[in-house]
C-alpha cells in the first residue's frame, strides 16, 4: 500500500525549498529594484551636470572666440598696444582655451557616465522583471504543488478506505454464509433427516400396527410444514422477497409480524414521511441494519419492547432502533469484539457506503439506540415496485 504520511513529508519538503526560493526571489527582487532607484537618481543627476556643462562650454566657447580675437587685434598692431597688454591677452585666451578643454573632458566623461548607467538601468530592468516573472513561476509550483497534496492524500486515503471496506465486505460475506449454513444444519437439514426417519417408520408400522400410521402420518405432515417455514425464515433474511415488490416498509412490517411472534417481544414500528422508492442497495442496507439491530435485541437484550423508526425526509431516510433491554458499554464491546464481532462493524460500515451517517447509543441498563440516515434521491415519480420493470 503507498504510504500516504511518507508522500505528504516528501511533498511538504519540497514545498518548504521552493518556498524558501520564492522568498530569495523575493529579497533578490526587492535589492534589484532598490538599485534601479538609485541608479535613475544618479543618471538623473548625471542628466543635470551633462546639460548644465554644455551651457557652460557653449558660454566658454564664445568668451574664449572674443579672447582670441581680442588677441588677434592686440598682436597685429604692436606699436598701439604694450608687451604688457599683449601678453595679458595671450594669457587671457590660453586660460580660456584650457579651461575649455577641461570643461569638454569632463562632459566627455560625464557622457561616459551617462551610458554606463542607462545600460545598468536596462540591465536591473530586465533582472526585476525576471525576478517577478520567476516569482509568480515558483508561486503557481507551490500552488499546484498544495492543491495535488490535499487530492492524492484524499484520493490514496479513499483507496485505502475503499480496499479495507472491500476487506470487511468480504468478511462480513463469509460470516452471513456461515450463519445461513448453520441455519440450514441446525433447522431444515436435521428436519429432514427426522422426516426421512420417521417415513421409514411409518412403513415399517403399515405391517406392525396400520391403524397407528394415520396419526403418525399427521405428526410427519407438522414437521414438514414446520421445515417449510423455517425454510421460508431463512430465504426472507437472505433476501425478503416484498423488499423489491412492495418496497422497505411493507418488508419491514411483514419481518416486525414474524419477529413479534417469534419472540414475543413487543415492536412498534413508526413512518414517518410518505414512502417514495429507494434506490435497490439502499433498500437492502436500511433492511440489514434494521434487522441486525433487531437480532441483537432478541440475542443480548433482554428487552420487553422494542421500537423502529423510519422516516422518509426530503434527502434522506433517518431510522431509529431502540429498546428497553439491559444496555451495554458500546466501547469496550468494540474494542474487547474487533475482528470478532461483525454486527456493529458491519451496520456502520453499510451505512458509510452509501455515505450516510451511524451511531450509536448505550449504558448498561439504560437501554440501546442505533440511529442512522441515509441521504438519498427522492424520486417519488417512481412508484414502489415499478423498479423491477
Ligand atoms: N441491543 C443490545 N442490547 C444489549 N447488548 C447488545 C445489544 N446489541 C449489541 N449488544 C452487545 O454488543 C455485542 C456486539 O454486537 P455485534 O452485533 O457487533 O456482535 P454479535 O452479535 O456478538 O456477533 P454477530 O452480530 O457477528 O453475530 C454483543 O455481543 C452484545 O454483547
Ligand atoms: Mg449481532
Amino acid at each position: 500500500m503507498v504510504n500516504v504520511s511518507n508522500l505528504e513529508r516528501i511533498i511538504n519538503k519540497t514545498k518548504k525549498i521552493v518556498e524558501k526560493s520564492r522568498e530569495e526571489l523575493y529579497r533578490l527582487g526587492e535589492t534589484a529594484r532598490q538599485e534601479y532607484e538609485r541608479t535613475r537618481y544618479e543618471l538623473d543627476s548625471v542628466k543635470n551636470q551633462i546639460s548644465d556643462l554644455i551651457r557652460e562650454v557653449d558660454e566658454l566657447e564664445g568668451e574664449y572666440t572674443k579672447a582670441r580675437l581680442y588677441l588677434m587685434e592686440v598682436s597685429r598692431d604692436f606699436n598701439r598696444h604694450s608687451e604688457e597688454q599683449i601678453k595679458g591677452a595671450y594669457e587671457a585666451a590660453h586660460a580660456k582655451q584650457l579651461e575649455l578643454l577641461s570643461k569638454r573632458e569632463k562632459e566627455k566623461l560625464l557622457r561616459l557616465t551617462r551610458d554606463h548607467l542607462e545600460r545598468n538601468l536596462k540591465n536591473l530592468e530586465t533582472t526585476i522583471r525576471r525576478s517577478e516573472e520567476l516569482i509568480a513561476n515558483v508561486s503557481m509550483v507551490l500552488k499546484i504543488l498544495g492543491r495535488d497534496l490535499e487530492s492524492l492524500s484524499v484520493e490514496i486515503g479513499e483507496m485505502q478506505q475503499r480496499q479495507a471496506l472491500g476487506f470487511s465486505i468480504i468478511m462480513a460475506q463469509e460470516e452471513e454464509r456461515k450463519r445461513v449454513a448453520r441455519e440450514i444444519h441446525d433447522g431444515p437439514a436435521q428436519s429432514l433427516a427426522n422426516i426421512v426417519m420417521r417415513a421409514e417408520y411409518c412403513l415399517k408400522l403399515m405391517d406392525i400396527s396400520p391403524s397407528k400410521v394415520k396419526e403418525e402420518l399427521f405428526g410427519l405432515m407438522d414437521l414438514v410444514r414446520s421445515s417449510l417455514q423455517d425454510v421460508r425464515k431463512i430465504i426472507f433474511d437472505l433476501r425478503p422477497m416484498s423488499l423489491d415488490d412492495l418496497g422497505l416498509v411493507p418488508a419491514l412490517k411483514k419481518y416486525v409480524e414474524q419477529y413479534r411472534n417469534d419472540c414475543g417481544i413487543y415492536v412498534e414500528l413508526t413512518v414517518l414521511g410518505r414512502e417514495y422508492p429507494l434506490d435497490g442497495c439502499q433498500a437492502v442496507a436500511i433492511f440489514r441494519v434494521i434487522h441486525e439491530a433487531m437480532t441483537n435485541i432478541k440475542k443480548y437484550a433482554g428487552a420487553s419492547q422494542a421500537v423502529i423508526k423510519v422516516e422518509f425526509s426530503k434527502n434522506r431516510v433517518n431510522v431509529v432502533v431502540r429498546d428497553n433491554g439491559i444496555g451495554f458499554d458500546v466501547e469496550r464491546v468494540l474494542s474487547e469484539k474487533r475482528g470478532v464481532a461483525f454486527g456493529i462493524v458491519g451496520m456502520r460500515e453499510r451505512i458509510q457506503l452509501l455515505k450516510g451517517k451511524f451511531e450509536i447509543k448505550s449504558a448498561p441498563g439504560h437501554g440501546t439506540e442505533i440511529a442512522f440516515s441515509v441521504p438519498v434521491v427522492n424520486n417519488e415519480k417512481l412508484s414502489i415496485g415499478s423498479r423491477r420493470d
